[in-house]
């Protein structure tokens, strides 16, 4: 039987977020029914509001999100009733080109939900990233359901299902940030301090963090930062070479997405560094680098599309380094709130007060 549960949608471009009735159907074969407990505000759900991903419309958001299997369909194995889960959007294939050469965090053909969700009226739903989380339950592949260990905190868990798993990985996977290295980051919001998280995690000597908003240098001193530098006071290609002895970082995380910060990145890098773009840009953005330069400096210019995370490898991991103490994902959640405050979650969000606001349900 299909069930009627509340759910957040969009209902059309830059229109108010509501709150509606969603027929979630049994699953199908290969499906799974999640009761969701939480699920954190990520600046994509409000890009999907604005119309900056796709004309789908009517969207259900939410897509960083821990809860429980409620009911599985035929063939599912790997999770079952009862199992505390972490909702991914990388459910891999193992069937493209990229899983058949042992690189499943690029599959190229991600596994959702079959059947739709759908208003009371049978109108369908585009849950955003697959996953359509702002609700009671939602219906996913049983492939983004990624068991963790349940002595986690739904809030906290549900934020490495995207942003946060976003930065670590921007660091830690991209990046391959190691013992000694030294880091910057530029663009400290919720991914960035998790990439100036994940880069403490994985041993570097330093951490710079760059933001133009001194809360956010907070923020990141918490998180592992050793030197700080608000980028509208200090040119910060000059204080991250002059933190590194004169040379530059072996790894710059870019973790806002516009060119002149990709540029900074560019040039605030040593010599054979790497440079990790995790910050998505927009369609109209363009960049200029002599091409000279870009030679000439040798290293990689890396993308990150989620942290090139593997949900079943690295899920579970960041979890117990969670509960052991060396890994404050509850840091990131700045605020708890209700179903119907999302779209005053997405306004703090725009003013910069909010690492996460996470919905709790
Ligand atoms: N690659 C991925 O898989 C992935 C996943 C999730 C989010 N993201 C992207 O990561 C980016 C950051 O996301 P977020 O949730 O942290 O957003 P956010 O809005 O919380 O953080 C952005 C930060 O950048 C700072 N900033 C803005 N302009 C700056 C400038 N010129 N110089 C320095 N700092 C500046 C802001 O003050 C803010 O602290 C977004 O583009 C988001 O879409 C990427
Ligand atoms: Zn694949
Ligand atoms: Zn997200």
């Amino acid at each position: 039987m299909a069930q009627e549960v509340r759910g957040v949608i969009a209902p059309a471009k830059d229109e108010p977020v509501r709150i509606e009735t969603i027929v979630v159907p049994d699953p199908g074969p290969g499906e799974a029914v999640v009761r969701v407990q939480a699920c954190g505000v990520c600046h994509t759900d409000l890009h999907y509001k604005q119309g900056g991903i796709s004309d789908d419309f009517p969207f259900l958001l939410g897509h960083e999100a821990a809860g429980v299997v409620e009911s599985v369909g035929a063939g599912v194995t790997d999770v079952a009733p009862g199992d505390f889960v972490i909702l991914n959007w990388r459910a891999v294939c193992g069937k493209c080109r990229a899983c058949l050469r042992g690189r499943p965090w690029y599959c190229f053909d991600t596994h959702n939900a079959e059947q739709k969700m759908t208003l009371l009226d049978g109108t369908e739903l585009s849950p955003a990233l697959g996953i359509g989380a702002f609700a009671e339950k939602t219906l996913v592949a049983a492939g983004q359901c990624t068991k963790v260990d349940p002595a986690v905190s739904p809030q906290v868990a549900g934020l490495l299902g995207c942003g946060v798993m976003a930065g670590i990985g921007a660091a830690i996977n991209t990046g391959g940030v190691g013992r000694g290295d030294t880091v910057a980051v530029i663009g400290c919001g919720g991914v960035g301090d998790a990439a100036v998280a994940g880069s403490r995690l994985a041993g570097a000597a330093k951490i710079i963090a760059v933001d133009i908003d001194d809360r956010k240098l907070e923020t990141a001193r918490a998180m592992g930062a050793t030197h700080t530098v608000n980028s509208r006071e200090t040119d910060p290609v000059e204080a991250i070479r002059e933190a590194t002895g004169g040379f530059g970082a072996d790894v710059v995380i870019e973790a806002v997405g516009r060119p002149e910060t990709y540029r900074q990145a560019f040039y605030a890098r040593d010599l054979a560094g790497t440079v990790v773009l995790v910050g998505v840009p927009t369609p109209e953005m363009k960049l200029e680098l002599p091409l000279l330069d870009v030679f000439g400096r040798g290293g990689s210019l890396k993308s990150s599309w989620y942290g090139d995370c593997l949900p079943s490898r690295d899920f579970p991991m960041l979890i117990d380094l969670h509960l052991q103490g060396r890994l404050d994902l509850a840091a990131f959640v700045t605020e708890t709130i209700a179903l119907d405050e999302v779209e005053k979650a997405f306004e703090r969000m725009h003013a910069g007060d909010v690492l996460r606001s996470v919905v709790v349900l």
